[in-house]
């Protein structure tokens, strides 16, 4: 299938077998493009951006500044000046919190759910001890799904901000963030949408979503480790102080005092990553090659396939039941620890992964020690879920 040519890694073999790759919620395997748009800045226009007079410099700018107008409109942004780079979803949410601390107080709430991945958890956490504040959970239920008559509790006028993830990493559920959103709102709230699982899969539109914020990794959608992005709502960003200080992000130094570019360029101090900024752009473009409804799909299909043959090999337990599941399955194989259940798929050349999975709360809310996690994209096909299936069944003989 021409999609997987376009993604070499998927020609190789592991431990003996043609590679199965099911660890896409980790990271996603980066097309040939997006490969030669990276080594093609190097070999053709390297050079520090939006300072040197020089025709390398210019050139390298413009490509920079291409990849943030391509990144504004892959998320429907209302202008390029509310794309942020940052190194990943991560560094994004501890950008926010960090310029967030001049306006939480004493007596406020930080509202976060069950579902969340670390970093969307510890950055709040160290907000609440900076200022005080309070850090409030919205409970799921036992499949997993978000609460939100506990959510309609947990947020009140007490509230600053809420912060959630629109896909959950650990078990896939698509998640009710236009609810969430509209119900922060109804409280003046701040809120923070963690699209690391949502970017690759769904149609993103921070417009219709009228979210403050929403952050993404580019690793994730098929570009390079060590880029990503802070979409903020202009405004609310002029308002912000930037949070390192350096080149880049200044008007006017002196000894006394420093003044402060406008946002973006305020929040981005220093020599950026220019080279995956590049590489994230060439990934938007390859991903907008792709119909939308052909991707969602095709990885529907595959998901539905993985769920009902695991349903039906005894021993294996579905953890979560996402009311509407995108592209991850957790699961339990009975008499073995998820991590022994990973090692087993991947002496079969089956790559899942095993563990929390960043999720220790919502490990400890169902009450697993953790989960082994199939996880999809489009390049993945039929054959992959036969050998998913076919490598569960034969750990079992194993254990
Ligand atoms: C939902 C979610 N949020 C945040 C992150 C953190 O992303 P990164 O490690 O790229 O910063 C991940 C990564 O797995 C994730 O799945």
């Amino acid at each position: 299938m021409s999609i997987r040519n376009d993604f070499p890694v998927l020609g190789r073999h592991s431990r003996g077998r043609p590679l199965v790759y099911l660890d896409n919620a980790a990271t996603t395997q980066k097309p040939q493009v997006v490969i030669d748009a990276i080594s093609r800045y190097y070999q053709t226009c390297n050079a520090n951006v939006h300072r040197a007079a020089h025709d390398l410099a210019e050139q390298a700018t413009t490509a920079m500044e291409d990849a943030r107008a391509k990144l504004c409109g892959f998320i429907h942004a209302r202008q390029v000046e509310e794309i942020i780079f940052t190194r990943g979803t991560t560094e994004s949410i501890n950008l926010v919190a960090n310029v967030l601390t001049g306006r939480i107080q004493d007596g406020h709430d930080i509202v976060i759910t069950e579902l969340e991945h670390h970093s969307n958890i510890v950055p709040w956490q160290m907000l609440a001890q900076r200022t005080g504040a309070r850090l409030k959970v919205i409970h799921v239920d036992d499949g997993g799904n978000i609460d939100l008559n506990d959510a309609e509790k947990k947020i009140t006028q007490n509230t600053a901000l809420v912060a959630f993830t629109h896909v959950s990493n650990g078990l896939g559920n698509i998640n009710p963030v236009q609810q969430l959103i509209d119900l922060a709102k109804s409280k003046d709230a701040l809120t923070l949408v963690d699209g690391a699982q949502a970017a690759l899969h769904l149609p993103l539109d921070v417009q219709t979503l009228d979210c403050d914020f929403y952050v993404f990794s580019g690793h994730k959608v098929y570009a390079p480790t060590g880029i990503g992005v802070l979409y903020g709502r202009y405004e609310l960003l002029c308002e912000l102080p930037p949070w390192q200080g350096g080149g880049e992000m200044i008007e006017h130094v002196t000894f006394a005092e420093s003044t402060y570019q406008l946002p973006p360029y305020r929040f981005e101090a220093g020599t950026p990553n220019i080279a995956d900024t590049i590489g994230l752009g060439a990934a938007i473009d390859y991903l907008q090659t792709i119909p939308r409804q052909q991707l969602a799909a095709t990885e529907d299909q595959l998901v539905a396939k993985a769920l009902a043959g695991l349903q039906q090999i005894p021993g294996v337990r579905i953890v979560g039941e996402p009311e509407r599941r995108l592209a991850v399955i957790s699961f339990l194989l009975e008499g073995g620890h998820p991590n022994d259940v990973g090692t087993l798929l991947d002496q079969q050349g089956v790559a899942v992964r095993a563990g929390h999975h960043c999720n220790m709360p919502l490990m400890q809310r169902l009450d697993v020690p953790g989960t082994v996690r199939a996880s999809f994209s489009l390049y993945n096909n039929e054959d992959d879920v036969t050998r998913l299936l076919e490598a569960v069944d034969k750990a079992k003989t194993f254990l």
